[in-house]
C-alpha cells in the first residue's frame, strides 16, 4: 500500500514558503510528473532538444502542479495557469479560492518554488560558476554604482557577491513579472561583501516595498526570493517524495 502524500505546511499570511527541489530526487517520478502536464506543457516539453532541459522542465512543472494541487485539494492536471504578457504564470482561481501566488526557477540540478498567500513573489536559483562572470555580464547586471562597489571588493569576495546580487535582481524582476524587459542595471540595490543576510527590505520605487532573502542552497548554487510587503518572513522546505 502506498503512503498518502504529505501536505506542505499551510501558507501563513505574511510568510513565503520556499521549496527547494533537488531534481535528482524527483527524477524517478519523471513519468508520473509528465502525466500531470497540460497539453500546451506537453507540447513545450516535446520541443526541448536536450534531455536534461526536458527533464528540468517536466520535473519542476510537475512538482509545482502537485504542490498547488495539495493546496487546492485538486488533481495536479486540473490546475490551470494564466500567463502575463511577459510569460509569468499565475493561477487561474475561482472567486472565493485562496489567491496563492507562486514563482519557479530552475538551474541545472536544482529548482526553487516560492509560494505565498496573495503576495506577489519571485525566486531565482543559479549555478554559481565564477568563470561565467565576464565584463559583458557585469555590465548587463550591475548598475554604475554597483560596478564601482564590485571593483572595490577584495578579489576573493567578488564572485560570491556577484551571484548574490544577480539572483536578487532576477528574483525582483520575476516578482514584478517584467522579466528582462526592465534592464537589471536600472535596479540599483547595492553590492556588499557581508554574504547572505537575514530577510531584508528593499524598495523598487517609492511606496513599493519588498522583503528579500539570499541564500546558498549548496556551495555552488546561489538563490534569492522576494515577496511583496515589508514584513514578509521566509520559511524553507526541501522537497521530498512524500509530497508527491
Ligand atoms: C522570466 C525570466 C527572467 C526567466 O529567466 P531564467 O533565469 O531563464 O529562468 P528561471 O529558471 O529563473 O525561471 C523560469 C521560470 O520563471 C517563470 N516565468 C516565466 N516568465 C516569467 C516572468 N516574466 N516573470 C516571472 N516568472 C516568469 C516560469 O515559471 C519559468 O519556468 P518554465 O521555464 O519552466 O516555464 C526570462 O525568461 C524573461 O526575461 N522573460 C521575459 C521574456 C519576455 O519578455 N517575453 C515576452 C513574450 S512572452
Amino acid at each position: 500500500m502506498t503512503e498518502p502524500a504529505a501536505t506542505p505546511p499551510p501558507l501563513a499570511l505574511h510568510e513565503a514558503l520556499l521549496i527547494l527541489i533537488r531534481l535528482e530526487k524527483a527524477l524517478p517520478y519523471l513519468d508520473e510528473l509528465y502525466r500531470c502536464l497540460s497539453h500546451d506543457e506537453v507540447e513545450r516539453a516535446g520541443r526541448f532538444a536536450f534531455e536534461k532541459d526536458f527533464q528540468q522542465f517536466v520535473l519542476s512543472r510537475g512538482v509545482l502542479r502537485r504542490t498547488l494541487g495539495h493546496y487546492f485539494d485538486r488533481e495536479a492536471q486540473d490546475i490551470k495557469f494564466d500567463y502575463s504578457p511577459y510569460g509569468k504564470p499565475s493561477l487561474n482561481v475561482s472567486a472565493g479560492e485562496t489567491p496563492i501566488c507562486f514563482n519557479l526557477s530552475h538551474s541545472y540540478l536544482l529548482a526553487l518554488i516560492g509560494l505565498t498567500n496573495a503576495a506577489p513573489v519571485g525566486v531565482d536559483v543559479e549555478r554559481a560558476r565564477p568563470e561565467i562572470i565576464t565584463d559583458d555580464l557585469i555590465r548587463a547586471v550591475l548598475s554604475p554604482r554597483e560596478r564601482v562597489q564590485f571593483t572595490a571588493l577584495p578579489a576573493h569576495h567578488r564572485a560570491e557577491a556577484f551571484f548574490e546580487l544577480w539572483t536578487l535582481k532576477e528574483a525582483v524582476l520575476k516578482a514584478i513579472g517584467s522579466g528582462h524587459t526592465l534592464p537589471m542595471t536600472e535596479l540599483d540595490l547595492g553590492l556588499t561583501q557581508e554574504g547572505p543576510k537575514e530577510a531584508r527590505r528593499i524598495s523598487t520605487k517609492p511606496g513599493e516595498d519588498w522583503s528579500a532573502i539570499t541564500f546558498w542552497p549548496q556551495p555552488d548554487y546561489a538563490a534569492s526570493a522576494v515577496a511583496k510587503g515589508h514584513e514578509m518572513t521566509f520559511r524553507f522546505l526541501e522537497w521530498d517524495r512524500q509530497y508527491l
